[in-house]
């Protein structure tokens, strides 16, 4: 392996020394690029988790394996920075490699070559992971036929590049927990995030309205003509959420069926005290980090259904029905097509300032999701 080395700028400022991931830079298409995790020596997950220091973050370049008859390689072209990576960085996400491991859940890539008995693809074909914990950020690798699902490649690359987990995760929890109408109402907090944007455009194409919750910003009036852009039908601060202007916005529109907690804590308790009689809170992510609070008052009074959703889980239960996720695709590129859903906002980062997108991926009123071009 070549590259350079040094300390890993996402787990320091985090104060997780414990786990260092490496990148690795192409230099060739048979040399590739990884990020991976590092221990002192350490073997089960539980020792490498507790070893105390040593970790480091560096770009590397490593020989790529040669296309076995059911593999394919795969040139990477863009992969995003989520929360759940760095959650993976941090150790704290369900889904722990072992280590060393290569950073990276999402992202689109084009087929280089196919092995003698691939029959699903062909080179050209833009592919996305139909699992996570694939390690998208490198620049090629050799993967399994099954390891990946194409993608037309008419749609634009950040599209295609985001596609797979927030658009797929609205979709879902816009479908699969109430029977939504046209002119029925959400709610849902971190609405300007990635899963947000892509909730407030398909229920917009669904006819669906929106009460979109963010948090005050100094920049707040032009995130809230973006979204409002984008199809948002409201879009109001956390402290709304307490005041008597819902009141008056619920002489507009109906009380929300489902409620969407990408935050947790306060934020989610206040979505709860709003929902209609009988509705669904979904729960899919937890960035305030702080536990959900349920009133007992919207228990026993309202009977609200309290759930969660993780669209992994949701992908290994339907592995085996093609056409699931299939369909969902092909649905979410028709509205893209359509320029109904577009990407969420994006920063195009070279791989090379991977530490830069790292460190602004972990910064609070962002607005834009680190893309890596790889
Ligand atoms: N369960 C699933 O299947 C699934 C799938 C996809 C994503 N997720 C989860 O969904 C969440 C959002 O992911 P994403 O990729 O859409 O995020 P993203 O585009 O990176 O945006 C992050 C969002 O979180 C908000 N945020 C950050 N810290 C916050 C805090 N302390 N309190 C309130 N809001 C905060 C940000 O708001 P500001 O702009 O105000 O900072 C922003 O709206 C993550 O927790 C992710 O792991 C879950």
């Amino acid at each position: 392996m070549v590259g350079f080395t040094g300390s890993c700028f996402v787990c320091f400022k985090m104060k997780v020394s414990r786990i260092a991931w490496l990148l690795c830079k192409r230099t060739e298409v048979r040399r590739h690029t990884v990020c991976r995790t590092f221990t002192s020596g350490s073997t089960t997950r539980q020792q490498q988790l507790s070893s105390a220091r040593g970790r480091i973050c560096r770009l590397e370049s490593m020989e790529l394996p040669s296309v076995g008859a059911k593999s394919v390689l795969v040139k990477l072209l863009a992969a995003p920075i989520n929360p759940s990576d760095i959650n993976m960085i941090q150790g704290s996400y369900a889904i722990l490699p072992d280590l060393p491991a290569v950073g990276g859940n999402e992202g689109v890539g084009q087929i280089l070559e196919v092995g003698s008995q691939v029959k699903a693809l062909r080179p050209g074909d833009w592919v996305i992971p139909r699992d996570a914990g694939l390690g998208t950020w490198r620049t090629a690798v050799v993967l399994a036929e099954n390891d990946v699902i194409s993608l037309p490649n008419d749609i634009p690359l950040l599209s295609a590049a985001t596609l797979g987990v927030n658009p797929c995760t609205a979709f879902r929890m816009l479908s699969d927990f109430e029977e939504l109408k046209p002119g029925d109402t959400v709610i849902q907090n971190a609405a300007n995030s990635g899963v947000g944007q892509a909730v407030i455009q398909i229920a917009a194409a669904r006819g669906i309205q929106t009460i979109n919750v963010v948090r005050d910003r100094p920049d707040l009036t032009q995130l809230i003509d973006r979204l409002k852009a984008m199809g948002a039908s409201h879009v109001i601060k956390e402290e709304t959420l307490r005041r008597h202007e819902m009141k008056e916005l619920f002489k507009t529109c109906p009380r929300p069926k489902l409620a969407l907690n990408g935050v947790g804590g306060k934020s989610a308790t206040e979505l709860l005290r709003h929902l209609q009689v009988g509705g669904s809170m979904v729960t899919y992510g937890g960035m305030a980090k702080q536990p959900v609070t349920v009133p007992v008052s919207a228990l026993i009074f309202k009977n609200v259904k309290v759930k969660g959703f993780w669209v992994t889980q949701w992908k290994r239960t339907h592995s085996q029905d093609e056409g699931a996720l299939r369909g969902m695709l092909d649905e979410l590129c028709s509205l893209i097509r359509q320029g109904k859903l577009t990407a969420p906002a994006c920063s195009e980062v070279g791989l090379q300032d991977f530490r830069k997108a790292l460190d602004t991926a972990m910064q609070p009123f962002t607005s834009a999701k680190q893309v890596l071009v790889l």
